[in-house]
């Protein structure tokens, strides 16, 4: 690596796709607020690489270029992950980071993860522990297997910790820091775009005129929406929710291939719902914000919405984030129409759960994370140095 290049012995910073982004955003700001800590180097799989779907959302979040960009794209989960280990190999190799941090789910995570440790890298998993219980999920496999070959791992809830002492993983690589991604979406919450706005900009204005107001529906997950049945349903839910309220979704890539090529664009075009692109973070965050209620099968909306205190409907069977449904707003319904619209039609009449912030959604989590990964970092140069002596 040229001279000019990213520094050896740097924190090396992990993202791939979208969700990621706003949970690494905060902890580059923290790390370089923490004067103990080495330069933080941005890496960037390249996992996602839409402009709707990456350099906006670096844009919202005020996250740096990234320093390496990795380039890997769509492909199966075997391509995808393999390439992400191949590239990064040389990277980790030239850099001699001191730590890799690496956030969530997705399948550059446990790419990463899997080539620093056999290396004798320290891999620290932000956002570690969450569990579906559900392996048909890609993401799931992820979590286990990044937590099982993490040396520090950082938790957003307190129930991440049992789960994690029922894998063998002692508490001693566990710290409680709290949710980086309600970091972001306090540190933005003002500056969100109103729906007005985005909504006209999609030439949905009438929406945001409505007196009844809107719901916003995102919809992701392979099991909703990879099979034309599966896709179908969710096409039919959405449709009955729009008799109630009008909907605004914007549609994730995965989803709209999926609409197109199952031919279901018919069922999706209604004068009631608007597809929208996908969105930008500041976008989102008002949409959600002013939505009477949230239909969605992501993971970060439901905890976005339990801390914005917005009814949260999750078109699954489970989720690997209970303390949304615990102690938040969030209400799991699976795939079944009838279950969907019951909940729709008590929140129009009730307002729906209200919930609580859950502890340590406070906003202050990455800069936990940057005060203790000093203090741990400091430990095992401490420990080596005596090794070694
Ligand atoms: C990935 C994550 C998922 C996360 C989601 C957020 C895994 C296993 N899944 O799923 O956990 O919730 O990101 O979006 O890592 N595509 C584009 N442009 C892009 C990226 C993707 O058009 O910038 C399309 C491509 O057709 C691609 C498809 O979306 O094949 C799926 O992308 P991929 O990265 O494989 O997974 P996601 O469904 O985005």
């Amino acid at each position: 690596m040229a001279s000019s290049g990213p520094p050896r012995g740097g924190i090396a910073c992990i993202v791939g796709a979208r969700p990621n982004f706003m949970k690494m955003a905060p902890l580059i700001r923290a790390f370089a607020a923490e004067p103990s800590l080495p330069a933080a180097v941005l890496i960037h799989t390249g996992q996602h690489y839409d402009f709707a779907m990456n350099d906006r959302l670096f844009r919202d979040l005020g996250l740096p270029e990234p320093d390496i960009n990795l380039e890997v794209g769509s492909a199966s989960h075997a391509v995808q992950t393999a390439e992400v280990m191949k590239r990064i190999e040389p990277v980790l190799d030239a850099l001699a980071p001191a730590c890799v941090v690496v956030v969530g789910d997705v399948n550059s995570t446990l790419a990463v993860a899997l080539v620093a440790t056999k290396k004798g890298i320290p891999v620290v998993h932000v956002e570690a522990g969450l569990r579906s219980y559900d392996r048909a999920m890609p993401e799931e496999v992820n979590r286990v297997l990044t937590d099982q070959i993490s040396d520090l791992l950082y938790t957003t809830e307190r129930a991440a910790a049992g789960n994690l002492a029922r894998e063998g993983i002692g508490p001693e690589r566990v710290y409680f820091a709290g949710n980086v991604m309600i970091d972001s979406l306090l540190q933005h919450r003002a500056r969100a775009t109103p729906p007005a706005t985005t909504l006209a900009a999609a030439g949905a204005a009438a929406l945001a005129a409505d007196p009844a107001g809107f719901a916003v529906v995102t919809l992701h997950r392979p099991s909703n929406v990879d099979d034309p049945v599966a896709l179908g349903e969710s096409l039919a839910i959405v449709r009955e929710v729009s008799r109630r309220l009008p909907v605004a979704w914007p549609l994730h890539p995965r989803t709209r291939a999926n609409v197109e090529r199952f031919g279901l664009l018919e069922a999706a075009t209604d004068p009631r719902i608007a597809l929208l692109p996908p969105q930008g973070y500041l976008e989102m965050l008002g949409l959600m914000a002013a939505a009477k209620l949230v239909l969605t099968d992501s993971g970060g909306v439901q905890e976005e919405t339990t801390a914005l205190a917005v009814p949260c409907l999750t078109m699954r069977a489970n989720t690997e984030r209970p303390i949304t449904v615990d102690e938040g707003t969030n209400v799991l319904v699976g795939r079944d129409r009838a279950n969907v619209l019951a909940v729709v039609d008590e929140v129009l009449a009730t307002g729906g759960k209200r919930g609580r912030r859950p502890e340590l959604w406070d906003g202050h989590a990455a800069t936990r994370i940057a005060g203790h990964l000093a203090g741990w970092l400091a430990a095992r140069r401490t420990s080596l140095t005596e090794a070694i002596a």
